[in-house]
């Protein structure tokens, strides 16, 4: 017997088993950017990483704020003198103050419409590890969530892995702007009855990744009245809430079940993060929010596997009660997340590529290049996504990662990067649609001269439309898995 065989049989079934998703085809991405990264001066050759939702763009906010509040970390001579007291055991309540100082927080990402109880915010490493608690809170191995598709892939890891439920799709496609509805929802929950499988709730991503559009008050009233009828659970995964950037504004579902007059609120459930909203992946700040005593009781009791360190704690408890701060970073945050959006969006609108409408929310948004398939399959749409890392050099995300129903659509992460780097993509993504998806050496070389004549003096978005014809045709889910963030 070879000896990996042997030494993976004394292992359990989880370190054995490969529903991480790390060895997804999706890493190709990654690892071409791992390997050729893009710098404005010193690689300008090499992959752009747009596979990445981080918001990196307010970060010269934090550092000035950080400059200026020297006492706000124990390791600095101003803030030392608070070592001791942040340094010694904490029990997994965390500090009272930072539990006060992101309920507050929360409430003014919701335009203060709504109040969040200190005593139900629970502590977890990032969002990640907070979708998994609730997981072990409100499911059994085998038990099953469903999931709008397309969805942020990491879900299959976090969901899944540890704690052995499933995630049944719940079908949205792109006829309806991928929008969700409470019909798609009752087909997914039928369907899982059908095959005997126990349906315990209904988790949602609100504002979506990889979307960027937000739910409205309407379906999501609809959505809250389905798992009050089948008494199964809402968790409502809202990390991306203070990224909302254009109208319509974000609607919590905090707010829903405020205006419901009926509503079963040990039902609901919403996660929270630092990572988006702050641009602070790092600190892995993840926050259970449930209406639910029992799942609040037994979540901090699970904490302990991944309180957030009372140094981090201690930090953002400053930072996050500089209410002067946190106003302006909030509307300057939103603003500059408005620009790099329509920056993008726009530019590739003149070369007759479109995004998905409505979008008003998130660090990406979601790309159409269905146009560009050699056919209307995953395949296709894998090998486009093979072309773009390695011949465009950019690092997108395809759908099918996202389990997505309609291959061609791809995420596009815009907020990792400079205004540098930002046209430095777009222009490759545009010269590359000019080219009609081929590859730079594969398109003859005089076209390609007019083509970026054309580039260059383009005003009229029409124009570039008709030279790209448009079929966009179902194909069946994708069983494979998916990028990072
Ligand atoms: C919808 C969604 N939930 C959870 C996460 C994980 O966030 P965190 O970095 O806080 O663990 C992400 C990260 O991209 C996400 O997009």
């Amino acid at each position: 017997m070879k000896k990996e065989n042997r030494s993976r049989q004394v292992l359990s079934r989880i370190a054995t088993n490969d529903k991480h998703g790390e060895n997804s085809p999706y890493f190709h991405g990654w690892n071409a950017y791992e390997r050729n990264r893009f710098h404005p001066t010193q690689n300008r050759q090499g992959v752009i990483q747009m596979g990445l939702a981080e918001n990196q763009l307010c970060f010269d906010l934090i550092e000035k704020w950080i400059k200026e509040n020297p006492n706000a970390s124990i390791c600095t001579r101003e803030g030392a003198n608070k070592f001791k007291e942040i340094a010694i055991f904490q029990d997994y309540h965390g500090l009272k103050e930072f539990r006060y100082a992101v309920a507050k927080f929360m409430e003014k990402v919701r335009g203060n419409r709504v109040t969040f109880d200190p005593d139900r915010i629970v502590m977890s490493g990032g969002a990640t590890g907070a979708n998994e608690t609730i997981m072990f809170c409100l499911a059994d191995p085998g038990d099953a969530f469903l999931v709008p598709s397309p969805y942020y892939p990491a879900f299959d890891r976090d969901l899944r892995w540890r704690t052995g439920v499933q995630t049944v799709p719940v079908d949205c496609h792109s006829s309806s702007g991928f929008r969700l509805t409470r019909a798609a929802v009752e087909v997914a929950y039928k369907t899982a009855q059908e095959s005997n499988i126990n349906v315990k709730g209904l988790i949602l991503t609100n504002p979506s990744n990889p979307l960027g559009t937000t739910l409205d008050m309407e379906t999501l009233k609809s959505l809250v009245a389905f798992v009050n009828e089948k008494n199964i659970h809402l968790v409502c995964d809202e990390i991306y809430s203070a990224t909302v950037f254009s109208s319509p504004r974000f609607i919590s579902v905090a707010e829903v079940i405020q205006e419901l007059e009926h509503c079963n609120r040990d039902l609901i459930h919403i996660i929270y993060s630092l990572s988006k909203d702050l641009g602070l992946p790092g600190f892995r700040v993840g926050i259970v929010y449930s209406y639910n005593d029992i799942v609040v009781s037994c979540a901090r009791k699970m904490s302990s596997f991944g309180l957030v360190s009372s140094q981090t704690q201690h930090f953002l408890t400053s930072l996050l009660s500089d209410e002067e701060f946190v106003d302006n970073f909030l509307s300057e945050s939103s603003k500059r997340l408005a620009k790099g959006y329509h920056v993008f969006t726009n530019g590739l609108e003149q070369v007759g590529i479109s995004c998905l409408k409505g979008g008003n929310a998130g660090l990406f948004f979601w790309m159409d290049l269905g146009r560009l398939l050699k056919e209307q399959t995953f395949e296709a749409e894998l090998e486009l996504w093979r072309v773009i890392v390695d011949d465009v050099r950019l690092n997108v995300s395809p759908g099918s990662s996202f389990h997505g129903l309609e291959p061609g659509w791809f995420r596009v992460c815009f907020a990792n990067m400079d205004d540098e780097t930002v046209e430095v993509a777009l222009e490759r993504i545009r010269t590359f649609v000019l080219n009609n998806g081929k590859k730079e050496d594969e398109a003859p070389v005089k076209k390609r001269k007019r083509w970026q004549r054309e580039l260059r003096l383009s005003s009229s978005p029409r124009k570039c439309e008709e030279s790209i014809a448009s079929p966009v045709v179902r194909s069946p889910h994708s069983p494979i898995v998916r990028a990072r963030t």
